[in-house]
């Protein structure tokens, strides 16, 4: 295909969801985060399969994503960690969505709008113990528990919290976090009518600390394949999603040849460049421009001259067999070699978070189906997202 588009395999979803849940107790839920379109695989799909796989919990940005993942999975609890305006108090009671309480004042605004409407609005409190990003100061969340939880309008019936940072060999901020979590949870305990469901860990804390697995686990990126390749963790998943696009014009160049805006590359002997269908606008990220590398027939090529808005320029060598209409792979593997998701934000210095979330949402999106586990006839196999 002549432009960019993403393949995303159900099969290896399906498998990393499996094996994240083989590494947590029973009583442990997954609760797969599916937010900035389930990073960039596509909400719809990722969380129809998550379902089939076993999924119960879902993690959304906005309530926009969780009418989303309702009208995929009927029965799952979805839970929007941003914080949600009282004015989508309908669209939280009709679609059974949680929001979090993220300080004193939303809690009682949304309590407020759920008893205009005659309910009793159930949610989870946020504690910010170090994040510094959503949440009630966990000095002051005991007292704000209590307030809350005397309100008509609502039922505290979740606790969490996020960690800023995790390090397993070196004192991090995530340890200190606990420890102010742990301390406000036992003050909250004694004030609770009924359990509450607590939620602390994300992808890295999930790796190494069973520990702070609790009610539930809030993972991202490893479901989808980042972030589990060191050694001694709990779980190695595999990377769900490639990128690909087609090879548009090849051309052979003396040495000295003059590459791209500003002329940032000058080839330094006789070779073949290819111009490939993506740039910037589809997500490749221009601080790649002399840094990325691409795989056309198997081999790697360096990106060469600076990314522009649609067309990079690769370096494909001087025997090169390429020709236009070859497929070239942005992100993947292709005849025994890879390219993922990390190594690319290593050279861009950035994180695979935002590798995989820039791919734009216009790109064109084909799912492999899970072996023995159809799709539903409403999820096409080239769906776009
Ligand atoms: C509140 C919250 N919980 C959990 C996660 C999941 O993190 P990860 O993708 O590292 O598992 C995120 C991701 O940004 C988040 O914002």
């Amino acid at each position: 295909m002549l432009t960019p588009w993403v393949q995303i395999d159900l099969a290896v979803l399906d498998r990393n969801l499996r094996t994240l849940r083989e590494a947590l107790d029973s009583h442990t839920s997954l609760m797969l985060v599916a937010k900035a379109n389930a990073y960039g695989h596509g909400i719809t799909p990722i969380a129809r399969q998550a379902a089939r796989s076993g999924v119960r919990w879902f993690a959304v940005a906005y309530i926009s994503e969780a009418l989303q993942v309702r009208a995929a999975c009927e029965d799952a609890q979805i839970l929007v960690l941003g914080a949600v305006a009282p004015e989508d108090i309908r669209a939280l009671l009709d679609h059974r969505v949680l929001p979090i309480i993220v300080d004193e004042a939303h809690g009682h605004a949304l309590a407020r709008a759920a008893r205009a409407q005659g309910h009793v609005l159930k949610a989870h409190l946020k504690v910010d113990t170090g994040m510094g990003r959503f949440g009630v100061q966990w000095q002051d969340a005991v007292g704000a528990y209590g307030r809350l939880s005397k309100d008509p309008g609502l039922e505290i019936v979740g606790l969490c919290t996020h960690l800023a940072s995790y390090e397993p060999r070196k004192p991090s901020l995530g340890t200190e976090q606990m420890a102010h979590f742990f301390e406000v949870e036992a003050q909250i305990k004694k004030q609770a009518n009924g359990p509450l469901f607590r939620h602390v860990s994300g992808s890295r804390a999930f790796l190494y600390r069973s520990d702070w697995d609790l009610d539930g686990v809030r993972v991202g990126i490893a479901a989808y394949g980042y972030g589990t390749s060191e050694r001694g963790i709990r779980a190695a998943t595999q990377p769900v999603l490639q990128w690909r696009t087609g090879v548009m014009q090849v051309k052979r160049v003396p040495a000295d040849f003059p590459v791209g805006y500003y002329s940032t590359h000058i080839t330094p002997a006789p070779t073949t460049l290819a111009t490939l269908a993506v740039g910037y606008v589809d997500g490749y990220h221009r601080a790649l421009s002399n840094k990325g590398f691409v795989l056309i027939r198997g081999r790697r090529c360096a990106v060469v001259g600076r990314v522009s808005m649609n067309w990079i320029t690769v370096d494909c060598g001087p025997d090169a067999d390429v020709a236009p209409g070859d497929e070239a792979v942005l992100i993947g593997e292709q005849a025994g070699e890879s390219i993922w998701a990390d190594e690319l934000a290593r050279l861009a210095k950035t994180i695979p978070y935002e590798m995989l979330t820039s791919i734009h949402a216009d790109c064109e999106r084909h799912y492999i189906s899970a072996p023995n586990l159809p799709l539903s006839p409403n999820t096409s196999l080239r769906s776009r997202s």
